[in-house]
C-alpha cells in the first residue's frame, strides 16, 4: 500500500477505482503481502522445518485457504464447519489439526472420518468421547493433550488462554496422568502435546516460558511425543510501530528444544499470516459536527468489524485521497450501528473531509471478516483479493432478501 500523487494504491490499483468497481464497505486483500508473511515466517523458522498450520478461525475464505495450501501450509481447525472449509480448499487432511474446548460427537466423527493429523483435545471427558467414538470404528484415533502451562501472555486480557483461570487446555498434572493411562490405548494414539497461550503476543519472554512448561511435561512423563503443537499468538504492528515480537529469540530457543526433544514443531499462526493484507474499504455517508466533536460516519459498522467494539482494538483510519488540509477537532470515526460501541477510532486532528470520501481501515485481515454479523439487519460485506495484477471477488456482498428469508 502506499501514496501515487496523494492517491492510495493497494499493489498498483487505486483505491477509490477498486470501490468504484465493487462498492463500499469491502474487504480487500493482497496476494502479495501474504506471500511476504508466508515466506518471512518461514524464514523465522527455516532451521526446524515446522509444519505450520494456519488457524482458519482468523480468516475462513476458501479462495485465501487455497492460497496458503499451495504453499503447503496446514490448517487449524475449531469446528466442522472450518474443517469443511479447510478441506475444500484442498488443505492436506495430514496437515490439519483440530483444537477446542467443546468439540461435539459429529464433529469428533467427522474428523476421524476424514484422517486429519490430530485432535488437540482439552479434557477427560473429550477424551473419553473420542475413545467411545474410536471403539465404535474400531479405530486408532491420533491425538494430541493440549497443556494449559499457567503462562500470562501479556496481551489483552480478552485474548489471553494459557492462565490457569481460562478454560482451555490441562493442567500439567492432568496431562501426565492421562499419558499414564492411555499411552497403551488400543484406540488413542498419543502423539503430540499442545498449547495456546493467547493472541496478538508482542514481547518473547511468555513463549520461553511456554518452552520450560512444556520440558517439564516431557521430563516428568518420560514419553516421546512426536509433535509439539506451540499454537500460534505472533503480535503484529497495529500502529505502524518497529516490528515487535523477537522471533529470533523465540526461534533460537525452539531450535534448542527440537535438538533436544527430537520432536516435530507445529505452528498454528493466524493473524500474523494474514492480519496486515487485509483492508477494509469504507465510504463516509455523513458527517456531524457539534460543538466538541466531528462525527465522521461512516458505511461499515461494528458488524462489518467487531475487533474495536470488542476489544477496544486499534486500527488506523486512512484517506483514499490525501490533502494538506489539517482540521484540529476531535474526530470519531464510526458506523451507522444503532451502538455506542459502534466507534472505529478517535483522533485529535485529521485532514479534511467530506461526504462521499472514501477511507480505507487497516490490518483487518485477520478476525476482521470472520467475526462480522448480520447485526441492525445489515448483510455482510464482500471480499476482493488482488492477484497478480487482477482483482477477484472472492465473495459475495449477501442479500438482504437470503438473510430474511
Ligand atoms: N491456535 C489456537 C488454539 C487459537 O485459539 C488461536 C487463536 C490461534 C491458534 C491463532 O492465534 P493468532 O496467531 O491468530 O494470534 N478475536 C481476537 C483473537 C482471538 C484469538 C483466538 N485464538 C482478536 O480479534 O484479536
Amino acid at each position: 500500500m502506499n501514496y501515487i500523487k496523494n492517491k492510495l494504491f493497494i499493489d498498483k490499483f487505486s483505491v477509490d477505482k477498486i470501490i468504484k468497481k465493487f462498492g463500499t464497505p469491502s474487504y480487500c486483500y493482497s496476494y502479495d503481502e501474504l506471500k511476504k508473511n508466508v515466506l518471512n515466517f518461514k524464514k523465522n523458522f527455516n532451521k526446524i522445518n515446522p509444519l505450520i498450520c494456519f488457524s482458519v478461525k482468523s480468516n475462513n475464505n476458501i479462495k485465501i485457504l487455497n492460497e496458503l495450501s499451495k504453499f503447503g501450509l496446514g490448517a487449524d481447525v475449531v469446528s466442522k464447519g472450518e474443517l469443511l472449509a479447510a478441506l475444500k480448499a484442498k488443505i492436506n487432511p495430514n496437515k490439519i489439526v483440530f483444537s477446542g474446548v467443546g468439540k461435539t460427537y459429529d464433529e469428533i466423527d467427522f474428523a476421524i472420518k476424514n484422517k486429519i493429523l490430530l485432535i488437540n483435545t482439552e479434557s477427560l471427558s473429550e477424551i473419553l468421547s473420542i475413545l467411545k467414538i474410536a471403539k465404535k470404528k474400531q479405530k486408532r484415533v491420533n491425538i494430541g493433550l493440549r497443556l494449559n502451562p499457567n503462562v500470562d501472555a501479556k496481551t489483552i486480557k480478552e485474548i489471553t488462554t494459557g492462565k490457569i483461570s481460562n478454560k482451555f487446555g490441562l493442567t500439567e498434572t492432568e496431562v501426565i496422568k492421562i499419558i499414564n493411562q492411555y499411552k497403551k490405548s488400543k484406540y488413542l494414539n498419543i502423539k503430540c502435546l499442545s498449547v495456546h497461550i493467547g493472541s496478538q503476543i508482542t514481547n518473547h519472554v511468555p513463549y520461553l516460558k511456554m518452552l520450560k512448561a512444556l520440558q517439564n511435561v516431557i521430563d516428568k512423563s518420560k514419553f516421546y511425543f512426536e509433535y509439539i503443537d506451540v499454537g500460534g499468538g505472533m503480535g503484529i504492528n497495529y500502529n505502524n510501530s518497529r516490528q515487535i515480537l523477537n522471533y529470533k529469540k523465540y526461534s533460537d530457543k525452539i531450535s534448542k528444544f527440537v535438538k533436544k526433544n527430537k520432536v516435530k514443531i507445529i505452528f498454528e499462526p493466524g493473524r500474523s499470516i494474514i492480519g496486515n493484507t487485509g483492508y477494509l474499504l469504507a465510504k463516509i455517508i455523513y458527517i456531524k459536527d457539534t460543538t466538541k466533536i466531528r462525527f465522521i460516519i461512516i458505511d461499515a459498522g461494528m458488524n462489518d468489524l467487531m475487533r474495536p467494539a470488542l476489544y477496544k482494538a486499534y486500527h488506523r483510519i486512512i484517506p483514499t485521497k490525501k490533502n494538506r488540509n489539517k482540521i484540529f477537532k476531535l474526530h470519531d470515526f464510526v458506523g451507522p450501528i444503532c451502538e455506542t460501541t459502534d466507534k472505529f477510532l478517535t483522533v485529535k486532528s485529521y485532514q479534511k473531509l467530506k461526504e462521499g470520501d472514501n477511507l480505507v481501515i487497516l490490518d483487518v485481515g485477520a478476525y476482521g471478516k470472520v467475526l462480522s454479523s448480520n447485526y441492525n439487519l445489515r448483510e455482510n460485506s464482500k471480499e476482493v483479493l488482488i492477484k497478480k495484477s487482477k482483482i477477484f471477488q472472492i465473495k459475495k456482498r449477501q442479500k438482504i432478501e437470503d438473510i430474511i428469508q
